[in-house]
């Protein structure tokens, strides 16, 4: 539960969550007309940052809107939200702002609105989770990070009340990506990942996951993955911001692997805490 006192930012005001209030004629309430993005915190800095900013970039540029703010308006807003020394998570949000009238085609003049709050990360479960494979009944633009997501909305409950933690999308015979997150696999000892492009997001943990195989030697393939060569995995992995390298240890009721983490996860794993640890002590 977030505190109604927590201190957030809303177009340009530091201010308590419950102070802060936007328009119902807001776009992104009407239509989900904007994008967002989660930014982990280690020892109070935020984590890959300019990945993240250069993605959000890319997002506006998708959704044809302008960045409000400059890489260092974002850091120094960001070091003032951010509240000692744990592991949180940076939200932020930019729409397409206030319209007069509710109609789908973009407004003239309109200031964006813009959010950002930090709150605590929890721990990941580091024994492993349970997955569904589901039919990925998203849009085209997978690679805009929108805050438009019913059909990821539908995708994780479904995988929630099935007792697991994620769903993981199918399309066209592909296994993609998880409902929030990206997936790897360990198939005859090689980590895949599905390249990236239009339907998926390219993530940030993803691609630090990319750079740590690239860089200790661990076989690896951008391609994409058979969903018959999924349910056939040694291993499999999601990864995301607030979620790291997560092993999934059962898939649609059947045992992935031995039914614990694999031994390239916990390699894949010790490395990733590396990294983080590097950033808290930098
Ligand atoms: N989601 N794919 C999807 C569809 C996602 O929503 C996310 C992240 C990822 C992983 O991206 P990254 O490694 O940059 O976090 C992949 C965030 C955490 C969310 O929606 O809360």
């Amino acid at each position: 539960m977030i505190s109604q006192d927590l201190i957030v930012y809303l177009n340009g005001e530091f201010l308590p969550l419950h102070q802060a209030k936007v328009s119902v004629l807001d776009r992104g309430f009407l239509f989900g007309d904007g994008v967002y993005e989660v930014i982990p915190v280690y020892g109070g800095k935020p984590f890959r940052l300019a990945e993240h900013l250069e993605r959000l970039d890319n997002s506006l540029a998708g959704i044809r809107m302008d960045q409000p703010l400059t890489s260092e308006e974002w850091g120094d807003m960001f070091a003032r939200l951010i509240q000692g020394m744990e592991d949180q998570q940076i939200y932020l949000q930019i729409t397409r702002g206030v319209g007069p009238k509710r109609d789908h085609a973009f407004p003239k003049g309109v200031a964006p609105t813009v959010f950002a709050m930090c709150t605590p990360i929890a721990p990941i479960p580091a024994s492993g989770v349970k997955a569904i494979t589901v039919p990925d009944i998203r849009w085209q633009w997978c690679h805009i990070k929108a805050v438009t997501l019913l059909a990821n909305v539908l995708q994780r409950q479904q995988a929630v009340e099935g007792g697991c933690a994620e769903a993981i999308l199918i399309r066209d015979g592909f296994a993609l990506e998880g409902a929030a997150s990206n997936l790897f696999a360990v198939l005859d000892g090689v980590l895949l990942t599905p390249p990236k492009g239009n339907d998926i997001l390219p993530g940030i943990t993803r691609d630090l996951v990319v750079e740590i195989a690239q860089d200790n030697h661990i076989p690896l393939e951008q391609r994409k993955i058979l969903e018959d060569e999924l349910h056939n995995a040694e291993e499999v992995w999601l990864t995301s911001s607030t979620r790291e390298v997560l092993p999934v240890i059962e898939l649609d009721g059947k045992t992935v692997g031995k039914g614990q983490p694999g031994p390239l996860w916990l390699r894949m794993n010790a490395l990733y805490q590396e990294h983080k640890e590097v950033l808290r002590k930098g």
